[in-house]
């Protein structure tokens, strides 16, 4: 991995034998997904970041930064004498982001590329952060107990999740955009953990973090011409080839490529489209 000096730097830790898996896979339109995902998200991430107190001259680790969203928001956040390293599995997405991060100006960002379950890091932090990280991972207690360990005293950390299991309906009815959330929660309820959002207050203080401060929200948005439709039809595009190897039911019966355009002539009835629930989540380590 190529480490240039004077800019964000790339750093593999990947141990062997490791590999985890990513259900949503790793390629080109997957990492698109997550900038989409990004844009529509990033308002909610601001407002965690700044509820939570994460500011100037921190430290802050991002586990599962993919393209490197709360990597690069964190690191305008915390400035020239803060640092962040952010660390995945996937070196194409690090590299993105370390072009991303060189793109900005930025020479404090650190990419890893490590699975996070044997990630060691050399130094605490003063915050911790990851968005959709804990429901990929294989005991998200163990994960968020690790990253209390990495924090210094009174060290934050911040974690957004959703929970597949509380859908918010459309209205007017949206029968293809339901159909999908079901097929969703299905299978992130089989290949992952689909109502992580919901147990999240509930692991921080298992975890050993007091006083979380946690709350539920999604984004709303409408009409034929709204980014949520390519969101959803391409969170579906990725998650297809693992729910069809466990046999989720209708996976094989989705026509994929007419999916978002579907979506889009659904919506316009006028309806409200709801994303999925998402909790966001805060404490200090004591
Ligand atoms: C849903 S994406 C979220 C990316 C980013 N946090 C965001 O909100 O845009 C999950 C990311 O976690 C990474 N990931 C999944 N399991 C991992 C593991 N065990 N170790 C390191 N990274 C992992 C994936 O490669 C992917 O980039």
């Amino acid at each position: 991995m190529p480490d240039v000096p004077g800019h964000s730097r790339i750093m593999s830790c990947m141990s062997e034998p490791a590999p985890a898996t990513y259900v949503m896979g790793h390629n080109d339109r997957e990492r698109r997904r997550l900038a989409v995902q990004a844009s529509i998200l990033r308002r909610f991430t601001e407002h965690l970041f700044c509820r939570a107190g994460i500011t100037t001259g921190m430290h802050i680790l991002d586990i599962g930064c993919g393209v490197g969203d709360l990597s690069l928001l964190a690191a305008r956040l915390t400035g020239r004498t803060g640092s962040v390293t952010a660390v995945d599995m996937d070196p194409a997405a690090l590299r993105v982001l370390h072009d991303r991060a060189s793109a900005e100006g930025f020479q404090n960002v650190t990419c890893m590329e490590s699975d996070i379950h044997s990630f060691q890091p050399a130094n605490r932090f003063d915050a911790v952060v990851g968005r959709h990280i804990l429901i990929h991972t294989k005991d998200p207690l163990r994960t968020l107990i690790a990253c209390r360990e990495w924090l210094q005293p009174r060290g934050i950390a911040a974690f957004q999740e959703y929970d597949f299991q509380q859908v918010t309906p459309c209205w007017p009815a949206s029968p293809v955009r339901d159909g999908i959330f079901t097929l969703l929660n299905t299978f992130f309820a089989r290949a992952a953990h689909a109502n992580i959002g919901s147990r999240l207050f509930h692991l921080f203080l298992k975890a050993g973090f007091a006083h979380p401060d946690c709350r539920g929200e999604f984004p709303v948005d409408g009409g034929p011409e709204s980014p949520h439709h390519e969101w959803l039809a391409e969170a579906t595009r990725s998650v297809l080839p693992a729910a069809k190897a466990i046999d989720i039911p209708g996976a094989s019966d989705i026509d994929i490529d007419t999916l978002e355009s579907r979506l889009r002539d659904e919506a316009r009835s006028g309806s409200g489209v709801p994303g999925p629930v998402m909790f966001s989540c805060f404490a200090r380590r004591q």
